[in-house]
């Protein structure tokens, strides 16, 4: 097969030799907005004169029946012509004859891929807002429901403070605005156009490069075309965000691992986000979660490839440019099954409720409470910390929990101890009492409910 490039070659590679430096076995994902692409570049030329009405109709024409056999998966597509730019044009040239060959007119395949991948990214990041969206809509709906369950807080993996479980839920509500704020932002400088930057230098063709970006609907175009066709920022800026969304997933999903242990059992995943085991007929594994966790790592990686890739290259493109899809297609699919696996998950998962309050009784988690009682009546904090303190020791020594010493044990710590020192340590009490702005009290995560389902109504 002749190459479209191959004018000044005399000798052709060897098939395997071809097959390293070819994309096409991933590239073929840009198939739709190669053709978009070059449908809007046709539509410039025809309108700057570069070429005729007449040819731009051909082309057009060829292009879209080109879209029609993509859209009914009719193309296939052969590593001898490298890329997905190249099968695409050797189509057209076949369906529109010898005119084919002007589409390429005052553009080079290295403006033309940036292109497809500002559109490709595009798409993507909308959608991904959206699923992150949905993902916070169960956050809600959980949330809801469990505003009066209360489960340990912790810290350092240790019982610190009763809290409200949709306390906990909404952190991640939170988490998620953010990261879906990160990809809405980064819209801005995904949206816009390097078409026209032809090889690294412009083109002495009268293009239009705005008219182009017009129909594509990019908010403008790269100032500068070097710039344009050797950058790879807007992908870097997907795969951090997309990394810091990775890792706020990857927490939840150790956190569901936990608390669906038998240890915990806080929670218990749906049979259809759960598998078992080959040997161990008990066995309800959360594998989901689990591998959410784990690809985080690709993700990562992904993120230093690229990086890695970029480092060292001059102006303008390099072949070794051609790396930075399959990262980037990976990251998109692993972000958008893990996103719509945890709104399922979060759907459909059992909270054991009683589980979880059975937990704040049987623990240390209210002592905080004790200290906060004798400064609330004038003991300086550090020193009421102290006698609460050695309260607790008091109990691990006879094998108790605070609630369960009698009063007059209270009175020997501290004469300023009452009888209503037992409705302060009850763990629903406290939560209840933890009132401030932000905090897990039920009014205040009531609070943070309602204001949080505004925030989604309002996109
Ligand atoms: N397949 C190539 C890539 O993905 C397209 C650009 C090729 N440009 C070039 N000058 N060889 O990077």
């Amino acid at each position: 097969m002749k190459k479209l490039w191959g004018g000044r070659f005399t000798k052709s590679a060897e098939e395997w030799v071809d097959e390293f430096g070819a994309s096409i076995s991933f590239d073929q994902e840009l198939v739709m907005e190669d053709i978009e692409g070059s449908m809007a570049h046709v539509a410039m030329l025809s309108k700057t004169g570069i070429i005729t009405e007449d040819e731009a109709a051909k082309i057009k024409n060829g292009l879209q029946q080109l879209k029609e056999k993509a859209a009914n998966d009719e193309l296939s597509y052969s590593v001898k012509l490298e890329d997905i730019h190249l099968n695409l044009e050797s189509y057209l040239t076949e369906l529109a004859g010898p005119v084919g060959g002007k589409l390429h007119t005052a553009r080079s395949r290295n403006d033309q891929v940036a292109t497809d991948m500002h559109l490709y990214l595009r798409k993507q990041v909308k959608l991904i807002v959206e699923l992150i969206n949905e993902m916070q809509e169960e956050l809600i709906e959980q949330a809801g429901k469990n505003v009066e369950t209360i489960m340990p807080g912790y810290t350092h993996l240790q019982r610190a403070q009763p809290i409200s479980f949709a306390h906990h839920l909404m952190a991640y509500f939170w988490m998620l605005e953010r990261d879906k704020e990160r990809f809405a932002e980064s819209l801005k400088r995904i949206n816009l156009s390097p078409l026209g930057a032809g090889a690294l230098a412009g083109t002495t063709f009268p293009i239009d490069r705005e008219y182009s970006a017009d129909l594509l609907g990019f908010e403008g175009i790269y100032e500068n075309s070097l710039d344009a066709v050797s950058d790879r920022d807007f992908i870097l800026e997907f795969l951090s965000s997309s990394s810091i969304l990775m890792m706020h997933l990857s927490r939840l999903s150790e956190e569901f691992i936990l608390w669906s242990s038998q240890e915990f059992q806080f929670i218990e995943l749906d049979d259809s986000f759960a598998t078992g085991s080959s040997i161990m007929p008990q066995k309800k594994n959360p594998d989901m979660a689990e591998l959410i966790r784990g690809k985080t790592g690709r993700v990562y990686g992904n993120l230093m490839g690229l990086l890695t890739v970029l480092k060292g290259l001059p102006l303008a493109y390099n072949k070794d440019m051609q790396e930075d899809k399959e990262g980037m297609f990976d990251t998109v699919k692993t972000i958008t099954g893990s996103l719509k696996i945890f709104a399922g998950m979060i759907r459909t998962m059992k909270v054991k409720n009683e589980q979880m309050e059975k937990a704040t009784k049987n623990d240390f988690s209210n002592a905080t409470e004790l200290a906060d009682y004798l400064s609330d009546k004038g003991i300086p904090f550090r020193e009421a910390h102290e006698v609460v303190g050695k309260l607790v020791l008091t109990c691990v020594e006879k094998g108790c929990f605070l609630g369960d010493l009698p009063l007059d044990e209270f009175k020997k710590a501290n004469t300023l101890f009452e009888e209503d020192i037992y409705e302060v340590l009850d763990p629903y009490t406290a939560v209840k009492r933890r009132n401030s702005a932000g905090g897990t009290g039920f009014k205040q995560v009531n609070i943070a409910i309602e204001k949080a389902k505004k925030f989604l109504a309002k996109k």
